[in-house]
């Protein structure tokens, strides 16, 4: 069975809501990051949208996982758009810890109709090796689940046994 680490940042809830869900369906491991910000109300929702506009990178804790994360076989990482970008937390540690990660797929949640792709060209900068898979959600749509299943069985496709 391969090892699959969940690793995200959720202001408002929507990403971790979608992240914890993907990681029960994997029975895997999922960490949210701190960066010790705060971002409550509309200064916090200033301050994010500001620091992703000038990519910003506030320190995020290393986060708690049972291995170190070179260990793992794929990282799913979740992030929200925040002004058409990664959220400054995951920007942050895929600065800080990218280089350690063997494998990445990508789960952006967003609040408007566009679906953002180019998220993923910005984070694929941060890693050694382009994405496995990615996909952008906005959450409570219609379309949601089929995007969030697809996603999964991308995921599960891709996954070596043994
Ligand atoms: C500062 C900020 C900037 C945002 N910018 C965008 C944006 O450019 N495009 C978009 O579709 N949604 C944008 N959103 C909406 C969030 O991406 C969306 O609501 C997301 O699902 C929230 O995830 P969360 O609940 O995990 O924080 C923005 C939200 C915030 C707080």
């Amino acid at each position: 069975m391969s090892k699959i680490l969940c690793v995200y940042f959720s202001r408002t809830g929507k990403t971790e809501a979608l992240i914890q869900d993907i990681a029960r369906e994997l029975g895997c491991e999922a960490v949210k990051l701190e960066d010790g910000v705060d971002r409550s109300g509309l200064g916090g929702w200033l301050r994010s949208g500001m620091q992703a506009m000038a990519r910003k990178v506030p320190e995020v804790k290393k986060p708690e996982t049972a291995l170190p994360l070179s260990e793992y076989d794929l990282v799913i990482l979740g992030t929200p758009v925040w002004a058409g970008r990664c959220s400054a937390p995951v920007r942050s540690f895929l600065l800080q810890y990218g280089e350690e990660l063997r494998s990445v797929a990508y789960v952006i949640t967003r609040g408007s109709d566009n679906h953002y792709e180019q998220v993923f060209d910005q984070m694929d900068l941060y890693v050694p090796h382009p994405r496995k898979r990615a996909v952008s959600i906005r959450c409570g749509t219609v379309g949601s689940s089929f995007w969030r299943d697809e996603f999964l069985a991308g995921i599960r496709d891709g996954r070596e046994d043994g």
